[in-house]
């Protein structure tokens, strides 16, 4: 068995004098993240050739004949459709690969698509995508790119209090990354990201994991500083501190979301409550970072599954649907 891990990789260093924002390539995946799958995957014995391709424009020369298995992790380049791409060049070549097929990874991408799917049957905030009409929404709101994911462009001062402020940001969100814009009324409850695993009836969920501040903070966001600080800015709670009928309502409408989006084998999907409690849908990873050190899933897995029987796990139950023999 051969296989490519297939990826875009983070660029080392960042070039100070061009004009790109810092969290350009915020979704791209490290050196030390591809390794790490590789590893994992040499590891098993399942496969005596594991290698990094690197989805470039090459890539069906590069996937071609050479492998006969693809393990998944590639943004793409572009919008809303850019992590469909590198999905979609393996159906055309009829090459086996992990994860979710071209259409869930781009309805996921795009999160009005995503909130449009699993609504009425997830709750999800109210938002909008026209400016115009934002006074409709209650303050606070939260101005997010609808297309993006990794927390790029949202910082600290994504939540505004007023109309003019949030369509300020995002002209601003415009400006910066050329993004459409998303805007949703702002949760202030307690943030639950849950990994599920597996296909069909055997989809189960892995881990619930609350994400919460060290210090206590009037208005919570796991912003991108958030999140590159997170050993000293952030508490993760697994399971998460919150009522077990919470919990089961969370896991219920994980497994809806996961389903209804047409997941495959592996996903993240991200809760955040209201005032009242209830959870809501913010939005659903088909390619979750699997960074060993701070992958979101890695972290809520941790306690539970070994990095390298999770990165298996992800294979394998791409071979059982595929049915394919590893
Ligand atoms: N409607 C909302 N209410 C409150 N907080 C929100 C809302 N939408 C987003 N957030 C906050 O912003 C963070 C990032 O938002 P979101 O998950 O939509 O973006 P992302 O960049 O796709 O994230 P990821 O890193 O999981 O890919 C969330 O984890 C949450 O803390
Ligand atoms: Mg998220």
């Amino acid at each position: 068995m051969r296989i490519a891990v297939l990826h875009n990789r983070r660029p080392e260093i960042s070039n100070p004098s061009c004009d790109l924002p810092d969290d350009e390539y915020e979704e791209y995946d490290s050196v030390a993240t591809i390794e790490a799958i590789a590893t994992a995957l040499r590891l098993t014995g399942l496969a005596h050739i594991v290698q990094p391709v690197e989805a470039t424009r090459d890539l069906v020369a590069r996937l071609d004949g050479h492998f006969d298995f693809v393990f998944n992790i590639a943004e793409g380049v572009g919008r809303r459709c850019r992590e469909a791409v590198p999905a979609a060049v393996c159906e055309l070549l009829g090459l086996p690969y992990t994860g979710s097929d071209p259409v869930t990874l781009g309805i996921t991408l795009d999160k009005e698509l995503a909130r449009r799917v699993v609504s009425p049957d997830v709750p999800v905030a109210l938002g909008l995508t026209d400016l115009d009409q934002i006074d409709q929404l209650r303050f606070p709101v939260i101005v997010k790119p609808r297309d993006e994911g990794s927390s790029k462009g949202i910082r600290q001062d994504a939540v505004c209090f007023h109309s003019h402020q949030a369509v300020a940001r995002a002209h601003a969100l415009r400006t910066i990354y050329g993004c459409p814009i998303l805007v949703e009324e702002f949760l202030p409850g307690a943030e639950v990201t849950v990994a599920i695993a597996g296909n069909g009836n055997n989809a189960h969920i892995l881990a619930m994991m609350e994400i919460a501040p060290v210090d206590h903070e009037s208005v919570f966001l796991y912003s991108l500083e958030r999140k590159r600080e997170f050993h000293s800015s952030i508490r993760y709670h697994v399971p998460p501190r919150l009522p077990q009928t919470t919990l089961q309502r969370i896991e219920r409408d994980a497994l809806r979301a996961y389903h209804l989006l047409g997941c495959r084998d592996i996903a993240r999907i991200d809760f955040r409550l209201d005032a009242s409690g209830l959870p809501h849908f913010l939005e659903c990873n088909p390619l979750p970072g699997l960074n060993p050190e701070s992958g979101d899933l890695v972290i809520a897995t941790r306690s539970t599954l070994r990095y390298a029987d999770l990165v298996c796990g992800i294979l394998r139950d791409a071979a059982v649907r595929k049915g394919v023999a590893l």
